[in-house]
């Protein structure tokens, strides 16, 4: 029997996960690490929380398993995108990752934008300057923090700092590196032009390789640590949208996925590139070596619900832990019995700012239509109507570019969840489909370890080998007209808004 292993470097934790070569689990273990907010728009995590966290899961998912580490033919890794990680001359981290929520870069993008000029970035970078991604972070440090910048000699991405702590590699792949804003994505390499008018060096960027390309191998050290052996491959994989894509099969013209995480992501392969003039979704390099992919992007998705759920479901924690259920699941029980529109109640999801289709890092979160007859049950379900509504709009923008989608699936935590399934598509108004792994990025990575062992011939025959879709869950047809009209009301609030928050955010 032969194995291979994914890693899953989320924002809330790592997952880390051994599947043998039909994608069957063998062992899964996952570990958590804080968020640091120390301001109003900021977010913080530290690079050696994610090694020691995925040094901890390889460990504990090669012994706990035990299968014999020779055994192991491969290891991907997925990442959150567009986090900053700075190394000195050594490798050591000098400052905690910037990562892709954060939102305060708006000056940088206007220097970027002024630099580089907004149409020639479009045409490079298939994005405007967004506050998500990495250039506008490593202007940030060069404003800010210039003592910092001078020491810096690597630049990586999230999950490429736990490759370089595997393997000694500073390597990357296209798919991730879409995201930094330095790379030419209809080219798939960093775009000289882009890096001499932001004036970096481009010695301070890692190697770019396709997903499935072996990028290096474990090393003695990391092999000390982690049980792996000593010259176990790993391959580029992919940042965690493009890794799920390929754990669920959306590798092929016509198929999309939507997904519920920290953000929310509605997700469509292309094998044409297909770039949205006006920047309201991402254009990125897929996995598929050659493709690419097109996305839309609600930064408080499932944040939006955990944030609901830490701050007003202690009852439902403490009930769920006596049941040792998950407490999304009596969410889920209570936000069933609000009715479509939750009693003229919507919400606004943007707590960390938003990406398709304002591009607005000062927006906020909003209840709008609240009433004294109102309960918490209304609030919980207009929470989920309100990223279904943003995600709904990610999708219209795909739809009106000509990318074409014929099957969506659900997958992330979302996913999970039938009464969200359900939202997704009374208000898409197309059937939704899951996948029988529940494993999305841990698998969609562990199938281009598999690819860049020799063990599926491409991409593509991998996941036809290893992926299985359950039944379609159908739209409820007299659902549609009445979410559409609250959809309608919902597409109106941001312009009513968008002067006001501006004006919050100067305060
Ligand atoms: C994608 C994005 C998020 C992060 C975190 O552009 O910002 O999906 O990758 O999951």
């Amino acid at each position: 029997m032969e194995y291979l292993i994914g890693v899953d470097l989320g924002t809330s934790g790592t997952k880390t996960v051994l599947f043998d070569t039909d994608g069957a689990v063998v062992a899964s273990k996952i570990v958590e690490y804080p968020l640091y907010q120390e301001r109003n728009g900021w977010a913080e995590q530290d690079p050696l929380d994610w090694w020691n966290a995925a040094a901890e899961t390889i460990r504990a998912v090669v012994s706990e398993s035990g299968v014999d580490p020779a055994a192991i033919r491969g290891l991907g890794i997925s990442g959150q995108m567009h986090g900053l990680v700075m190394l000195d001359g050594e490798g050591n981290v000098l400052r905690r990752s910037i990562i892709w929520c954060d939102q305060r870069t708006a000056k940088e993008c206007d220097e970027i934008t002024a630099r580089v000029g907004k149409e020639r970035l479009i045409e490079i970078t298939a994005n405007p300057a967004l506050t998500g991604f990495t250039a506008s972070k490593i202007l940030w440090v060069r404003n800010n923090e210039p003592e910092i910048y001078a020491k810096c000699a690597h630049i990586l991405l999230p999950k490429d700092y736990v490759r370089y702590m595997l393997t000694g590699d500073f390597a990357t792949e296209v798919s991730d590196a879409s995201g930094m804003q330095l790379l030419d994505v209809p080219h798939r390499c960093w775009s000289a032009e882009v890096l001499e008018k932001l004036e970096i060096d481009p010695a301070l960027l890692p190697k770019v390789f396709e997903s499935p390309e072996v990028t290096g191998v474990v090393s003695e050290a990391a092999a000390k640590r982690t049980g792996l052996l000593p010259g176990t491959p790993v391959v580029g994989g992919a940042g965690d949208n493009a890794a799920a894509a390929v754990g669920t099969g959306v590798v092929t013209d016509g198929t999309a996925f939507t997904t519920i995480g920290t953000s929310g992501v509605v997700f469509a392969h292309t094998s044409d590139i297909s770039i949205d003039p006006k920047g309201r979704v991402h254009t990125f390099c897929c996995a598929v070596p050659g493709a690419w992919h097109v996305m839309g992007v609600t930064q408080g998705a499932g944040l939006s619900l955990k944030w609901f759920r830490d701050n007003f479901c202690g009852a439902e924690k403490e009930t769920a832990a006596s049941m040792d259920v998950d407490p999304y699941y009596l969410m889920d029980k209570e936000a069933e019995q609000v009715p479509i529109g939750c009693n003229r109640l919507l919400y606004l999801p943007y707590l960390m700012g938003e990406r398709t289709p304002h591009l607005d890092p000062d927006c906020r979160g909003a209840f709008i239509g609240l009433s004294a007859m109102h309960t918490k049950r209304d609030l919980l379900r207009a929470v989920m109507e309100g990223v279904t509504f943003s995600q709904r709009g990610s999708l219209e923008i795909l739809r009106g570019m000509g990318v074409s989608v014929d099957t969506m699936l659900a997958c992330g935590g979302g996913g999970t969840s039938k009464l969200w399934r359900q939202m997704l598509a009374d208000t898409f108004a197309c059937p939704v489909r899951t996948v029988a792994s529940k494993e999305g990025p841990a698998l969609g990575v562990a199938i281009l370890a598999g690819v860049g062992a020799g063990i599926y011939p491409s991409v593509e025959e991998g996941c036809a080998r290893v992926i299985r879709l359950n039944d379609p869950q159908p739209p409820i047809a007299e659902n549609i007209p009445v979410y559409e009209k609250y959809y309608r009301l919902y597409t109106q609030l941001y312009p009513a808004l968008k002067d006001s928050y501006k004006a919050l955010a100067a305060l």
